[in-house]
């Protein structure tokens, strides 16, 4: 039996300054997974719009998400880089899935709930359709795996109920163009034009939590500077940071389970596992036992020597905005090609005329 050609796909959104969470739930994985895989990295400009319309550096915040991507080690020679707007197919699919999708599952959506706050009828649209424009982003290069953090679990699985009606609802449609593939879903053999998408959120930091508290999640959006490490932070800043995150007062467990109801002295774990490729048993296996007075110093050292390199880098990337415009024009020519062959074979298969 045929199967679709594994290919990762993954977006970060063009809003603020990237930060830890951003890097170790999402672009840490990016740079691992281009090893053994073809890889797709988007920034996702048209989501952009989608909390506020108006952007005051669309341009730079656009580079400094590429930056990041190329700082951290991603090679858009072998694989793609691009932003969004340039591949129009993105929007075009978005407006089928919006066809596809039923208004009960967007209501389930728990991000628009947060981002729309109290007065929901005051929010765009686009923030109420934005999960459909999300399975368009990964469905229009038919990708099968999605390296995320935990946050975008959700849209993930809507993605998959997604491609999974429009697989259904065409099956007869897609039958006779030869452009299926049979696959199985639980126990049922489907022929489907669109694979069920394989979410990659494991690893130690899947949801990295403020510094300041251990029950919210770190985000560009929060007011305190303090609770975030930001990748253009310098040494100091990280120190400063670090050194001011809030623990308890408690010695770090030898075992993991000892982290259990301990959220603060558990994300510091986690950060630092991820840093270093460890697992958070292995982190504790040495520093169990030991204080936070002990541990935050040489979590500093290590955040500082994975981060700083990456932040000289991007700066000095910064600084040839050319180049990055670029490597921007040659990933989305490239894509526009694979997104075109998508779109075309759609078409085909919705039926229209062309
Ligand atoms: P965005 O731009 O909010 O975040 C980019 C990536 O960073 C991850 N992330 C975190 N991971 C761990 N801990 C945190 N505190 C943390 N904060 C953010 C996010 O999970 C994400 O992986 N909807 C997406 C962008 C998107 C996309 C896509 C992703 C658009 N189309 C297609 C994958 C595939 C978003 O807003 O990410």
């Amino acid at each position: 039996m045929s199967e679709f050609k594994p290919l990762v796909f993954s977006g970060v959104q063009p809003t603020g300054n990237l930060h830890l969470g951003n890097y170790l739930g999402a672009i840490r994985k990016f740079v691992a997974l281009q090893e053994k895989n073809d890889c797709m990295y988007c920034v996702v400009d048209l989501h952009a719009l989608t909390a506020q319309l108006v952007h005051e550096d669309m341009i730079g915040q656009i580079r400094s998400i590429t930056a990041a991507f190329l700082a951290a080690g991603i090679d858009p020679k072998q694989h793609i880089v691009f932003n969004q707007s340039q591949v129009p197919q993105h929007a075009e699919l978005a407006w089928i899935f919006n066809c596809v999708a039923r208004i009960g599952w967007m209501n389930r959506m728990t991000q628009f709930k947060d981002k729309a706050g109290k007065d929901r009828e005051q929010a765009s649209l686009g923030l109420y359709a934005y999960p459909s424009l999300m399975a368009a982003d990964i469905l229009v290069y038919r990708a099968t795996h999605v390296p995320v953090g935990e946050d975008q679990k959700q849209h993930l699985e809507l993605t998959r109920d997604i491609a999974m009606k429009f697989n259904m609802d065409f099956m007869e449609k897609i039958r006779p163009t030869g452009l299926g593939i049979d696959i199985t879903v639980g126990d049922e053999p489907v022929h489907a034009y669109f694979p069920m998408v394989e979410p990659l959120i494991d690893g130690p930091a899947p949801r990295v939590m403020s510094l300041k508290d251990g029950s919210k999640k770190m985000s560009k959006s929060d007011p305190s500077d303090l609770s975030r490490i930001n990748l253009m932070d310098d040494s100091d800043a990280i120190s400063k940071k670090i050194r001011k995150a809030k623990t308890d007062p408690d010695a770090l467990p030898s075992e993991v389970d000892g982290l259990k109801g301990r959220p603060e002295a558990d994300n510091l774990v986690g950060i630092f596992a991820a840093l270093a490729d460890k697992t958070k048993a292995d982190v504790l296996a040495e520093f169990g036992g030991q204080q936070f007075s002990v541990f935050k110093p040489a979590l500093v050292d290590l955040a500082v020597e994975v981060l700083a390199p990456i932040n000289a880098e991007m700066r000095r990337l910064m600084d040839d905005p050319g180049h990055i415009d670029a490597v921007l024009r040659d990933g989305g020519e490239r894509a526009r090609a694979r997104a075109e062959k998508t779109m075309t074979e759609v078409r085909d298969i919705i039926g229209f005329v062309r």
